[in-house]
């Protein structure tokens, strides 16, 4: 055998192509994971900066041994339960794309519900809105609501200033600067202004329920931890809200479904004169508490 020959053959040894990748990598997804396997042609395009279906479509393609590298380094993050969009850095939220990272939440379609309340009651409320998204995180209320209402102005707020990096990063992706100001509080106690909405995602998890829950191990405990009873940043937003929301304003607040008693009590007590809705998810449970301030 002559050098050429030795060099061929390993490199045929060595040589990977992407349907044998794909093969090995479905194989230990369906053992090791319950993720769907969809996510590994999501990765392939990730990696390969192709679209998702390109490894199913080009089975023949040879990976260099950096793709290969990086592939498998992409398949066990995946393999170790991290979740998808913190491994390619975008999640889609309300038809818009959003850089994520391990700093914030990773927006849930639940949340999508919260934004159509608030965009369906801006909207028939016409006018020059101002709206607070408190505890922004990526910014994904913010952002969606101002996509859709350009006449809103709109303030968002979190105490994690990593947070704030990313949602400033998606403000100015979706062109927003001029419409979303952010700032660095606790909930609303540095805004002295009067809001017509004030919409809130805050962390509502019980501190007992979280510690079950895998959730926990990739995404920022702040923003999940509500605290013994759930409540521990829902109910100072109440009672900061008292002089911070308009007198025919609305406050809608994303919840765990077992709260919606104590949270219905608490802003009751709050605002005795408001009217109380509860909304439920697709999953028929209590997902969105809305308070109008006059009693509509
Ligand atoms: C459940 S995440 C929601 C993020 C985003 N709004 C969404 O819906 O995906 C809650 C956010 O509230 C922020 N947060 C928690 N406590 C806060 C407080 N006291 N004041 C301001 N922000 C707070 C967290 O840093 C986190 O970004």
């Amino acid at each position: 055998m002559n050098q050429n020959d030795f060099l061929y053959q390993n490199r045929r040894i060595e040589t990977v192509v992407l349907g044998d990748w794909l093969g090995k990598a479905r194989k230990l997804i369906s053992i090791l994971s319950e993720e769907p396997t969809s996510s590994i042609n999501t990765i392939i395009g990730f990696a390969l900066n192709k679209p998702a279906y390109f490894g199913i479509s080009n089975p023949e393609f040879v990976l260099s041994t950096a793709e290969e590298t990086m592939l498998d380094s992409l398949l066990s993050r995946l393999l170790s339960g991290e979740p998808l969009p913190y491994i390619t850095g975008e999640q889609e939220f309300f038809g818009f794309d959003f850089k994520v990272t391990s700093d914030v939440l990773i927006p849930r379609p639940e949340t999508e519900m919260l934004v159509e309340y608030a965009l369906g009651w801006l909207q028939k409320r016409g006018g020059r809105n101002l709206v607070a998204d408190v505890g922004t995180g990526s910014g994904c209320i913010a952002v969606s609501i101002g996509n859709n209402l350009p006449t809103a102005k709109i303030i968002g707020t979190d105490f994690s200033n990593n947070a704030l990096q990313i949602s400033r990063v998606n403000i100015k992706r979706h062109e927003l600067d001029g419409q979303i100001n952010l700032v660095q509080t606790d909930l609303l106690a540095g805004l002295q202004v009067q809001f017509d909405c004030i919409c809130a995602n805050l962390p509502y998890i019980p501190s007992d329920t979280l510690s079950e829950l895998s959730v926990r191990k990739f995404e920022p405990i702040s923003a999940l931890d509500g605290g013994r009873d759930g409540l521990r940043h829902i109910k100072p937003l109440l009672y900061q809200s008292k002089t911070r929301v308009k007198p025919d304003g609305l406050i809608l607040l994303e919840i765990e479904a077992t709260q919606s008693h104590s949270v219905i009590d608490l802003a009751a007590t709050v605002f005795p004169a408001a009217s109380i809705r509860i909304h439920f998810d697709l999953s028929g449970l209590p997902r969105l508490i809305q308070v109008q301030m006059n009693g509509e």
